[in-house]
């Protein structure tokens, strides 16, 4: 694998390759020794046009357990507050010798622009751009699914007869985005639930299912239900009438929690908004995998990184 730009061009095979690899780098989390040399004396730029702490965070883990040398850059206190371009930026940092690029950027499609037009000759990792994709999140997503379903069992499967409902602000969500292609790649049937407003207007663009009223999805007691972030930074417009109507009717609430399933596993990409679009009864109970997302992220980043580092032709 060169590039990792989008859930949406990841093959079943490379998904489940992906995924397997992040199972033999969890493995090295419980050694008391945790770092492999696998990219030692490779050089790593983390380049952050937007804000983030557990994708920052979680990358810059993952590259230090494999041994790189990571290099953190952030817009803010940089020269493109001066205006510099994000070309000249990432041909100034890779010019001083960096190997692999990973990249947030608040405009969708710059991962690919950086990747696809020249400007680089290395690997380019997406870690969320604008309101398009953000690939390791979803394979992420797809990791603590998997391994919550099938225990530590699960290597070599997919999400195959799996139902994922995917709630709130769907519309300015990346990791909406991503989940849906990814998870409907390994064999999952997702469904995307919000006010009209915030699903996407051409519905035929997305291999899902979409409703807008969370207490039937519930009903069906998915496997999971995945909350989103209300993205107020992306919202130029009212989108809704006010955050409490927006609660009561598509947040997980305590009553509609305590109503759900107990089998129904909750998620949220974090970070939350807490009695906003997730209650706190749900997001700290022992349904919930919000924590294990964030730990399982270290292990899909590294599968990531070294995969795009070392080109290995199976991931
Ligand atoms: C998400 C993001 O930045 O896209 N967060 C994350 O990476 N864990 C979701 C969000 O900001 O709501």
């Amino acid at each position: 694998m060169r590039h990792l730009l989008s859930a949406a061009d990841l093959s079943r095979e490379t998904a489940i390759a992906l995924l397997d690899s992040a199972e033999v780098m969890a493995e090295t989390a419980d050694r008391p020794h945790k770092k492999l040399p696998a990219l030692r004396g490779r050089t790593i730029v983390n380049l952050f046009f937007e804000d983030s702490t557990r994708t920052r965070i979680s990358f810059e883990a993952a590259q230090k357990r494999l041994s790189a040398d990571v290099i953190n850059f952030a817009a803010k206190g940089s020269s493109v507050s001066k205006g510099e371009s994000l070309k000249d930026t990432a041909q100034t940092l890779t010019a001083m010798g960096v190997d692999a690029v990973v990249i947030r950027h608040g405009s969708s499609g710059a991962p690919h622009l950086l990747a696809n037009r020249g400007w680089i000759d290395v690997p380019v990792v997406n870690a969320g751009d604008g309101t398009h994709e953000h690939p390791t999140q979803a394979l992420l997503d797809a990791f603590t699914l998997r391994r919550r379903v099938y225990g530590h069992d699960s290597r070599c499967r997919g999400l195959d007869g799996l139902r994922v409902a995917i709630v709130g602000d769907v519309s300015h969500s990346r990791v909406a985005r991503s989940n849906a292609w990814l998870l409907t790649t390994l064999g999952a049937t997702v469904t995307l639930v919000g006010p009209p407003t915030l699903l996407p207007h051409d519905r035929s663009a997305f291999p899902v299912n979409f409703a807008t009223n969370l207490d039937d999805v519930l009903r069906e007691s998915p496997d999971a239900v995945m909350m989103l972030r209300i993205q107020k930074e992306r919202m130029h417009s009212a989108f809704f009438p006010n955050e409490r109507e927006f609660g009561l009717t598509w947040g997980l609430t305590a009553e509609r929690f305590a109503a759900m399933s107990p089998h129904t596993l909750v998620m949220h990409p974090g970070p939350m908004n807490r009695g906003l679009e997730i209650c706190s009864v749900a997001a700290d109970s022992p349904q919930s995998t919000i924590l294990d997302q964030v730990a399982n992220g270290v292990f899909v980043r590294m599968a990531v990184m070294f995969a795009v580092l070392t080109g290995n032709e199976d991931v």
